[in-house]
């Protein structure tokens, strides 16, 4: 099911009851992903990152999972992928610091290639064991709408496979009620030949920019 129309505020509880793990702030989510072991990726990690932005944000914008510099660093979307992320945000008039930004899967998988640590897609059951701890932001945050960047948080957020390319740009409903705009991951625009990449981040900006009208919601 799809809409194109402007998502409404939801009142629908959260998926998951947050009382029922003891979560009740950032901070007791941030402890318990990090002890959190119940994929094998958690264990090479440096740390688990969680979302940064305002408890109440209107908007809340997932990814997939951190990459080198946030599991170093543990904050969300600071690397090669956050800095396109950040720009292309800007120009579809979305203030970073307004929106609460995080990802589906919240430890870095990883492989070594010489002493490199190159990316690894979470598989399914590692964003099957982490979709607890998204509801349980979701629910610390209670955003209007949500926003996924890429296949794997438009499916763990909707519960289905979603085709983002066909996808893309529509505002896709939730089992909780709230609405979710599908978009590409920053990632993969980073890969698209440099001649293609400044039209593609321009639909980039499109789609974003249809998540404007959420933050003027009063
Ligand atoms: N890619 C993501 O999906 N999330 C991040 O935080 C960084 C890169």
């Amino acid at each position: 099911m799809h809409t194109n129309t402007t998502p409404r505020p939801s009142t629908t509880p959260s998926l998951f009851p947050l009382a029922e793990h003891g979560i009740d702030s950032l901070e007791t989510l941030r402890d318990a992903t990090m002890r959190c072991r119940a994929c094998p990726i958690g264990e090479f990690a440096t740390q688990s990152v969680i979302g940064e932005g305002p408890l109440g944000a209107k908007l809340m914008l997932v990814g997939e999972q951190p990459g080198d510099q946030e599991d170093r660093q543990g904050q969300p979307f600071i690397g090669p992928a956050g800095q396109l992320l950040d720009h292309a945000l800007a120009e579809a008039g979305l203030p970073r610091e307004q929106l609460f930004v995080a990802n589906a899967v919240k430890h870095f998988k990883f492989e070594m290639r010489g002493k490199r640590r190159i990316h690894k897609s979470p598989g399914q059951r590692e964003a099957a064991a982490c979709l607890h701890w998204l509801e349980d932001e979701i629910a610390l945050v209670q955003p209007e709408a949500l926003v996924a960047l890429g296949a794997r948080a438009a499916s763990s957020l909707l519960g289905r496979a979603v085709a983002v390319m066909k996808e893309r740009g529509q505002w896709l409903a939730r089992s909780d009620g709230r609405q979710v705009l599908v978009t590409l991951h920053p990632s993969a625009l980073l890969r698209v030949l440099p001649d293609e990449r400044e039209a593609a981040i321009g639909l980039f900006v499109q789609d974003l920019r249809k998540a404007r009208r959420v933050l003027q919601h009063q």
